[in-house]
């Protein structure tokens, strides 16, 4: 019997384990073929326990690295160090990383200097501004430097990697795992009457309006480029459009980061038609995002699931790394500034004609069978 191959997949954040979830599923599915263990660093607590707990995903290790207003070396020397005790004692044949946090650098560096082959999901999406997003184009430059297998979703992803003098038969464009996480959380959402109803009941208690009938902007924002200047300059154009549109809801799952947290209950704390509530789970977020009329967001993933929803999403930076949906219409930059997030809001708020333009669904993030994809290479590897 040919020896199972060892695979390892490290990921710390909620958006990596949203993402890395269903590639989880499909190598526990293949036990004949794969050994698989799953690793979290835990650099989001709170947010990472509440997508484990939704796709039922129990890890084998846990870093357990969080710290309240933890600083990025915090974070990469912790896992960096703790990596190294892992890859030692486990001796995965390979690892998968996701995306650009720190716990994907810190730990693809960790395999390269243990020499265990990296396979990085969400591979090639670049900027090519190391200020934006900080520090995530370098954490994405530094992976694909000691990737094996990159697992672009795209083939703006493709050609990236090219342009890096990446070997083309190491490249294969797999759409992106978000498509195949939201499928998975709404089939089983849509095959539950119970599930579906416990859900539209919790939304009921944590919001103060009727979001299946009222219309709501939908709101998130963390990046640390924003921070400080940007982040007032987000709240001061909510506090303008919730009196401009004093029947239009604004509702907020504000980010566990003190950055954000901080400015954002300060300034947004009280207004009646702001709705500032806790991360919500996976399933309620993407209820809501349904049900939403318009999103508002510096979110990475929130740019390719919305889209596919066919809502309209201002992204609230300069540049982005997945322009795919910008090309298509769905998703405007308005960066973090006050002027162009009300105007924004205000037009897709105002302008039916406009809105209806821009919110087709469409989907450039692949069909959700990214992680097919991924595993037909690492079988035949
Ligand atoms: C991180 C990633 C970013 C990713 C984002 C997704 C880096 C450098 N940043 O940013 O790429 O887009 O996650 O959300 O890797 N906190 C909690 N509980 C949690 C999560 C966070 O309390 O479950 C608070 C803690 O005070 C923590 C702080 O948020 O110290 C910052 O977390 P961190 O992961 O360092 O940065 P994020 O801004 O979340
Ligand atoms: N999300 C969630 N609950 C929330 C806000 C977002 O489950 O309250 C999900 C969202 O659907 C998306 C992911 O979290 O899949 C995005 O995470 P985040 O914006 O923190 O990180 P990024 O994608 O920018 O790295």
């Amino acid at each position: 019997m040919s020896k199972r191959k060892k695979v390892m997949l490290v990921f710390g954040t909620r958006p990596e384990a949203i993402k890395m979830a269903p590639l989880v599923h499909k190598f526990k599915a293949e036990p004949e073929t794969f050994d698989v263990q799953v690793c979290v660093t835990a650099q989001h607590r709170q947010m990472l326990d509440q997508v484990l707990k939704i796709f039922e995903i129990v890890p084998d290790i846990d870093l357990d690295v969080m710290k309240p207003g933890q600083d990025l070396f915090d974070v990469t020397t912790k896992v960096l160090q703790g990596m190294k005790d892992i890859f030692r004692y486990d001796k995965p044949d390979i690892i998968l990383v996701h995306g650009d946090t720190t716990t994907t650098l810190a730990t693809a560096v960790a395999g390269f200097y243990e020499g265990i082959a990296v396979g990085h999901v969400e591979a090639g999406l670049r900027t090519y501004d190391l200020s934006a997003p900080f520090p995530e184009e370098f954490n994405r430059q530094v992976a694909s430097k000691v990737t094996r297998w990159h697992f672009t979703p795209t083939e703006n992803g493709r050609a990236n990697l090219i342009a890096e003098r990446v070997a083309d038969e190491f490249i294969t464009v797999t759409g992106n795992t978000v498509i195949d996480a939201l499928h998975w959380v709404l089939n089983r959402i849509d095959a539950d009457d119970e599930r579906s109803t416990r859900l539209e009941e919790s939304l009921d208690l944590t919001l103060p309006f009727n979001w299946r009938i009222d219309r709501f902007v939908l709101i998130t924002g963390h990046r640390r480029e924003n921070f400080g200047e940007g982040f007032l300059q987000i709240c001061e154009a909510l506090c303008e459009l919730a009196s401009r549109f004093p029947k239009v809801h604004f509702v907020y799952p504000v980010h566990l980061n003190p950055n954000v947290q901080n400015p954002v209950r300060k300034i947004l704390g009280g207004l009646s038609n702001v709705h500032l509530i806790e991360p919500l789970g996976y399933e309620p977020f993407l209820w809501l995002l349904k049900q939403s009329h318009v999103v508002l967001t510096d979110s990475g993933g929130i740019q390719e699931e919305a889209p596919s929803l066919g809502k309209p999403v201002l992204v609230m930076r300069d540049v982005t790394e997945r322009p795919e949906a910008v090309e298509a219409g769905t998703v405007e930059l308005v960066g973090a500034d006050k002027a162009r997030i009300v105007a924004g809001v205000s037009r897709l708020l105002e302008d039916d004609v406009h809105y209806a333009k821009v919110s087709r669904a469409h989907n450039p993030y692949g069909d959700g069978k990214a992680c097919d994809r991924i595993m037909d290479v690492l079988r035949n590897s």
